[in-house]
């Protein structure tokens, strides 16, 4: 479904994608690792075609991603319907006047004629439909983050593309989204810092290293025992410990479980 090939990036001096190599099959869900600044972000905006690669491609379906590619209105109109993005911060997804409207804006604007069942429907999947006839301003940021994930699930996309969607949720909320996005058909690519996300959501992980490559491609289990790389990624730190007059230093995770 998606190539990644000698995909490089940066904003003008700042290197931010170094030679990235994957391939992604239609059904995957993979979990995007990285510490904070190390691309995810980037990765995932270029994946949608909101960037331009610096150097290398991103192919589709065969087909060139690209902000320039994306300027055909056929292949435009098609890939958006396909693809979503869940922005990191949800305010930058959120225009509409209710909750109802947000979440029956894609399928309006892609002539849906069940917009508005689409819009009950998914809103009762993410248990936002006490909330449809609310302002999306007067919600909480996790309340948000919902909405905007009920308004990419109801144009029924292909490839779901998520930027660290846990991070308003409480902890009852991140268990619920982990089983709720498991359940899903669709092909994920869920970006986050966080081990035990990866560990609960992904076969399979890729993880940026701060030096902006890959530095893994694989199953989860490998990586829980690979304490190199996830050094080098900064996903675990080395902080002193003590134990009655004994002090000594080891791994950390934190949020491993
Ligand atoms: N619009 C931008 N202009 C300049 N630098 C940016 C911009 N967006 C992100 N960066 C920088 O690019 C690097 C990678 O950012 P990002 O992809 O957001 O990382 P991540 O999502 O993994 O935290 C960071 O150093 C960040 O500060
Ligand atoms: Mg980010």
């Amino acid at each position: 479904m998606i190539a990644i090939e000698k995909l490089s990036h940066a904003y003008g001096k700042r290197t931010t994608l170094v030679d990235v190599d994957a391939s992604i099959d239609a059904g995957e869900k993979i979990v995007l690792l990285g510490s904070n600044g190390c691309g995810k972000t980037t990765l995932l905006k270029i994946l949608t075609g909101l960037l331009e690669p610096g150097g290398g491609h991103v192919l589709y379906d065969g087909h060139q991603v690209s902000p320039a590619a994306l300027r055909d209105k056929t292949v435009r109109r098609r890939f958006r319907r396909e693809v979503g993005l869940l922005f990191q911060n949800p305010e930058a997804m959120l225009f509409n006047p209710t909750v109802r409207d947000e979440i029956a804006f894609g399928p309006r604007q892609h002539d849906l004629p069940d917009a508005d069942d689409r819009a009950r429907h998914w809103a009762a999947q993410v248990g936002v439909e006490d909330l449809l006839d609310h302002a999306p301003y007067t919600l909480s940021a996790g309340q948000k983050q919902l909405v905007c994930l009920a308004a990419l699930l109801a144009l029924s996309p292909r490839l779901l593309l998520l930027d660290e969607p846990t991070a308003a949720l409480d902890p009852r909320s991140t268990g619920w989204l982990v089983d709720f996005l498991q359940d899903l058909p669709q092909t994920l690519v869920v970006a986050t810092h966080n081990l035990s996300l990866a560990t609960e959501l992904g076969e399979r992980c890729l993880v940026l290293g701060e030096d902006h490559t890959l530095l893994h491609d694989g199953d989860v289990a490998s990586l829980r025992e690979d304490t190199e790389v996830l050094y080098r990624a900064n996903l675990v730190h080395t902080h002193r410990h003590r134990h009655g007059d004994q002090e000594h230093r080891h791994y950390h995770t934190h949020d491993w479980s």
